[in-house]
């Protein structure tokens, strides 16, 4: 099994160098296996959003080494991040970020426009509404949409340019669990249809058997989570 992201020896500081410095990262080993679900869990402050951001590029580590796609991204220039992150990877948060005054077909091609897709977005548009089930809303403004709709929105978005990797953090924080596992069940078809790679946050308990991998954050510190 290939892995496309592999993190050694990552440390993260807050308040460095001051009376309350702590590490939000602790000699964190992390193996992202390509084309499968990898879920990270943890109580709330343990280090998952900043393990995320150092392995999407949104933020840098202290030390240690990051290897994404095989190329070392943890001393790449901002500018080099940013073409990374457009080339390579898609984001979904807990907090959904579609556009409001944009349908659901809008918002899509929004995405596509951004990555610079030129040609062939309307097929996409809809090859990536249907996946997400959503096909038959496509007119359909964010408001006129249920939460879990709108986080499907979010996906189809975050995926629709083809990156290789989709984080996404707490995706279904603001979704009760059945439409949780509906969430999730649906990014391991997106694995299996696409071939994505998906890395994702959660607090549910109810999710945590989801994943083909499931890490435990405690404290700054990772582990391979047993149950
Ligand atoms: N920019 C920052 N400056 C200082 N401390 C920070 C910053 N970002 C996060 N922290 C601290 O680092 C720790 C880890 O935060 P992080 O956001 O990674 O946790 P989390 O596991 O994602 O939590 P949650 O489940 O609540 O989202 C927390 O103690 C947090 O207060
Ligand atoms: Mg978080």
């Amino acid at each position: 099994m290939e892995n496309i992201i592999s993190c050694r020896n990552l440390y993260k500081y807050y308040y460095k160098g001051q009376p309350q410095e702590f590490a939000a990262l602790n000699n964190v080993d992390i193996d992202i296996p390509e084309g499968k679900l990898t879920i990270i869990k943890g109580r709330s402050g343990s280090g998952k959003t900043t393990l995320l951001n150092m392995m999407s590029a949104l933020d840098s580590n202290d030390s240690g080494s990051i290897i994404f796609d095989n190329e070392d991204i943890s001393g790449l220039s901002d500018n080099d991040k940013d073409m990374l992150r457009r080339k390579k990877i898609g984001f979904v948060f807990q907090s959904v970020a579609i556009i409001p005054v944009m349908s659901a077909y809008e918002n899509v091609d929004f995405a596509l426009r951004a990555a610079g897709v030129k040609k062939n977005r309307d097929a996409r548009i809809k090859e990536v509404l249907n996946l997400v089930g959503l096909l038959e809303r496509a007119k359909h403004m964010p408001s006129e949409l249920s939460g879990g709709e709108k986080q499907r929105i979010a996906i189809a978005r975050a995926i629709a340019p083809r990156p290789k990797v989709v984080f996404a953090d707490e995706p279904t924080g603001a979704l009760d669990t059945a439409t949780g596992i509906k969430i999730v069940t649906l990014f391991k078809n997106l694995i299996e249809k696409e071939g994505t790679t998906i890395v994702m946050t959660t607090h549910d308990p109810g999710l945590m058997q989801l994943g083909d991998i499931t890490y435990e954050m405690s404290d700054g510190v990772i582990s391979v989570s047993r149950d």
